[in-house]
């Protein structure tokens, strides 16, 4: 089995985990790296052991021999790496949100389409274990058909202190964090048909909306998605999506601490769905840090066997369409017809 050959471009603070999750899998190798900042550049090739550091990513590119990008950076970046690897006709990973637009978003898919190698988004909330517990009962038929559900992310969290980025920007929770949570909500029930949002600003010293609630129409079925990061409770939910999904023949509810309660007609199990420790991970971090092991193994299985990416860029596409169609529900007051 050939070694897989990496490179990443953007060496900052989620950078940390995907690096840590590349050193797990097998068969894949982070060849070379790449920031604009000398100290963080250098600080991640001390701690991952990367000899090959470059603070341009067109010298990287130019310069190895490579398989895919792993693109780390924020937003504003993403449309110019994106391209930049597709022009040299390599395999592309790339952090979400995966554009700021839907131009942009569709100028990439369109550049890696025709570049030939996949695109995959790392929308990684959807390869929690928990998640995929609750998809594989629904799978199972163990509640039938689901006619609702509920996606609530609901927190106090200090996310600023390592991602001081969020607090500046005119958008905030849909845009960073909703994203994720309308990604789940599209794994579980179907893509969807309409949404309707209202959102708040309850800390004032941010810029942008950190409470965000929707309502989608998925066909016949509907469902909530709810996030906040206004929300002080006794017990802090962080990083955990609770989850209520009601099918015409049982009930799914993922509640706090991990606890998976699934009722239907076989009668009523409680299982502990919590994600693994891993070596590398800490606590709150733990479940999303797993996830990013998750993802990129997907990806890697992906690579080898020619099958299309579960969040690829054209998926991915759909779920920026509900971050946009937020934006304006909320702005205009009105319902949103996402369908095509
Ligand atoms: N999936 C998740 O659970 C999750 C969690 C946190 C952050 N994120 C996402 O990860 C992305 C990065 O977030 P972060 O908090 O790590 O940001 P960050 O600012 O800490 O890191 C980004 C790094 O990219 C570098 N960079 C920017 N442009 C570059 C360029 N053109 N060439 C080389 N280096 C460049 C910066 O110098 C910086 O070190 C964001 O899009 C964020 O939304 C995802």
């Amino acid at each position: 089995m050939a070694t897989i050959r990496g490179a990443l471009i953007g060496c900052g603070f989620f950078a940390q985990n995907q690096m840590h999750g590349w050193a797990d899998i097998e068969g894949v190798d982070i060849v070379a790296i790449c920031d604009r900042d000398r100290g963080r550049l250098d600080a991640t090739g001390e701690r991952f052991g990367i000899a090959k550091r470059y603070q341009d990513a067109g010298q990287m590119l130019a310069g190895e021999q490579l398989d895919f990008v792993d693109i780390a950076t924020t937003a504003p970046t993403h449309r110019m790496l994106v391209e930049m690897a597709a022009s040299r006709g390599l395999a592309v990973i790339c952090q979400k949100p995966f554009a700021l637009s839907m131009g942009d978003a569709e100028a990439m898919v369109r550049a890696c389409e025709a570049a030939g190698p996949p695109l995959m988004v790392h929308e990684n909330f959807r390869w929690q274990t928990p998640i995929q517990l609750v998809r594989a009962q629904i799978d199972k038929g163990l509640i039938g058909r689901p006619f609702f559900g509920r996606f609530s992310f609901r927190s106090g969290f200090d996310v600023f202190s390592g991602q001081p980025y969020l607090a500046q920007g005119q958008r905030f929770i849909i845009e960073d964090l909703g994203i994720h949570i309308l990604d789940i909500a599209r794994f579980i029930m179907g893509d969807a048909t309409s949404l309707a949002c209202r959102t708040m600003r309850i800390n004032p010293r941010i810029k942008g909306e950190d409470v965000a609630t929707m309502l989608l129409g998925h066909g016949d079925a509907t469902s909530i998605v709810d996030c906040s990061y206004a929300t002080r409770l006794a017990v802090e939910p962080f990083p955990q999506t609770l989850m209520e999904v009601d099918g015409d023949e049982g009930s799914i509810r993922l509640t706090e601490g991990y606890q998976l309660t699934v009722h239907g007609q076989g009668g009523t199990q409680v299982v502990d769905a919590s994600p693994i420790l891993l070596p590398w991970a800490q606590r709150p971090w733990h479940n999303i840090q797993e996830s990013v092991r998750a993802i990129q193994q997907h990806w890697v299985d992906c690579l080898r066997s020619g099958r299309e990416p579960q969040t690829s860029g054209r998926d991915d596409l759909k779920t920026l369409r509900l971050v946009e169609a937020a934006y304006e529900s909320a702005g205009r007051g009105t319902v949103v017809d996402v369908r095509g």
